[in-house]
C-alpha cells in the first residue's frame, strides 16, 4: 500500500518517530510570530464570535478525551475562559444544559467515533456551536461541525493513537493562543507561546533520539502486574494518557492518580511489587511532587520519574527521564512522549501484538 509500516517494526514505532515532521504540519501556516497569536481559517469565527465565548467545553473518548483535558488548561490558562473536558460518552446521558456562549469543541483522531459523533449532533440540534479538532479529512464528526482545525497528522493505523495526540494538543494551543490575543493575553506572553511552539518539534526529535534509555526501564515495567501513573494540574492528564497507552498494549492494569490524591487512599497499595510513574515537571509543584516521591520510595515502591534537567531529586531512588523544557503551558507533551515510549517498549518486551491490541477497535463505530 501507499503507507505501510516501511522499515519499522510495527505502524506504532513509526508513528511516534514521524512526531517531529507530523507536529510541523499541524502548526504550519498558522502561527504569527509578529502579533504572537494563531490564526485558524478553518474555525469561521471573527474576532467579535471569538470574544463572545464565555466557557468552553471539549468532547471526546479515550485518549482524545485526556488530551482534551489538557486542552482545557490550556485555554483556561491562556484566555482566562472557563474551559472542562468530558468523555463524549457520558455526555449526552445526563441531558446536558447546551448553551449559546459555550463554544462546545469535539476532538476525534478518526472523525467516526460514534459516541462523539452523537454528542456534536445533539449539541446542534439544541442550537449549540461546535468546533472539530480532527485528524481525517471530511469524516463524519469534520462534516457535522460548524468549523474547525485539521490535524495534518496524516495516516495513524496503530490502535494506540500517538502523532495524532500530539497534534491534538498542538491544536488545542492554537486555539488557546487565539482566544487569548483577542482578550487579555499579552502580545509578549503571545509571543513567548509562538516561539515555544515553533521550539517544539525540535525539542520532541530531541526525547526520542534517547529512546535506547529508555527500554530497560520499559522492561523492569512491563514484569509489574499493576503500575500507577501519577501527576498534578497539568501532569495529570498526561499521567491518565500514560497509563492509557501502557493499559492498551501491554494489558497491565495501570492507574492514573492525582499525585496529590496519593495519600488519600492509594498509598495503601504502594509496595516494592507496584511501580509509579510520577510526572515531575520543573513548576510551582516539584516541590509538592517530591514530598509525594518521599512518600513511595519510604514504602519501597520502585519509581520511574519523568523530570526537568533542573529537578534535584535528592536521596529518592528513581530510575530518572530527562525531557526538554519548553514554556511550561507547553510542557506536557513534551512529558507525553516518554509515556509513548514506554509502553511501546514494555509490550515489544512481552511479545504482543503492538499495533492491533485484543479487544480494541482503531475507531469505535457502534454504540
Ligand atoms: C487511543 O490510544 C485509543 N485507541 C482510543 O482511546 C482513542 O483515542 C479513542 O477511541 C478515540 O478515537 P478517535 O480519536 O478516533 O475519536
Amino acid at each position: 500500500s501507499a503507507y505501510d509500516a516501511g522499515e519499522h517494526e510495527s505502524y506504532m514505532r513509526k508513528e511516534i518517530l514521524e512526531q517531529p515532521t507530523t507536529a510541523q504540519a499541524v502548526l504550519r501556516g498558522r502561527l504569527d510570530e509578529r502579533f504572537g497569536t494563531a490564526h485558524l481559517g478553518g474555525l469561521d469565527m471573527d474576532a467579535r464570535d471569538l470574544r463572545a465565548v464565555r466557557r468552553v467545553k471539549i468532547l471526546g473518548c479515550g485518549s482524545a478525551y485526556y488530551v482534551g483535558q489538557m486542552g482545557a488548561a490550556l485555554i483556561e490558562e491562556l484566555a482566562r475562559i472557563p474551559a472542562d473536558a468530558e468523555a463524549a460518552s457520558e455526555f449526552r446521558y445526563r441531558d446536558p444544559v447546551i448553551e449559546p456562549d459555550t463554544l462546545y469543541v469535539a476532538v476525534s483522531q478518526s472523525g467516526e467515533t460514534i459516541d462523539t459523533l452523537l454528542a456534536v449532533q445533539e449539541i446542534r440540534r439544541k442550537g449549540g456551536r461546535c468546533v472539530g479538532l480532527v485528524n481525517v479529512v471530511g469524516s463524519a464528526i469534520a462534516r457535522e461541525c460548524d468549523g474547525g482545525i485539521y490535524l495534518h497528522a496524516g495516516p495513524e493505523v496503530a490502535v494506540a493513537s500517538t502523532k495524532a495526540l500530539t497534534n491534538m494538543f498542538l491544536g488545542f494551543a492554537l486555539l488557546a493562543l487565539q482566544l487569548g490575543r483577542v482578550r487579555d493575553l499579552s502580545i509578549a506572553d503571545g509571543k513567548r507561546l509562538v516561539a515555544g511552539l515553533e521550539r517544539l518539534p525540535g525539542q520532541i526529535e530531541e526525547v526520542l533520539a534517547a529512546e535506547a534509555d529508555l527500554v530497560d526501564v520499559a522492561k523492569e515495567l512491563a514484569e509489574a502486574r499493576s503500575l500507577f501513573f501519577i501527576g498534578r494540574v497539568r501532569g495529570f492528564p498526561v499521567a491518565r494518557e500514560g497509563a492509557q497507552k501502557f493499559k492498551e498494549i501491554s494489558y497491565r492494569h495501570a492507574e492514573a492518580y492525582q499525585t496529590s490524591e496519593l495519600k488519600h487512599g492509594p498509598l495503601a497499595l504502594i509496595d516494592p511489587e507496584v511501580p509509579t510513574v510520577a510526572l515531575v515537571p520543573s513548576d510551582e509543584l516539584t516541590e509538592r511532587n517530591i514530598g509525594a516521591l518521599h512518600e513511595i520510595d519510604a514504602r519501597q515502591g520502585p519509581l520511574v520519574v519523568i523530570t526537568h534537567e533542573d529537578v534535584d531529586l535528592g536521596e529518592i531512588g528513581a530510575r530518572r527521564i530527562v525531557v526538554p523544557r519548553n514554556e511550561p503551558e507547553l510542557d506536557p507533551i513534551l512529558l507525553t512522549i516518554p509515556l509513548q515510549l514506554l509502553a511501546y517498549h514494555a509490550a515489544q518486551h512481552l511479545g504482543h501484538d503492538i499495533d492491533k491490541p485484543r479487544n480494541l477497535a482503531k475507531s469505535v463505530t457502534v454504540e
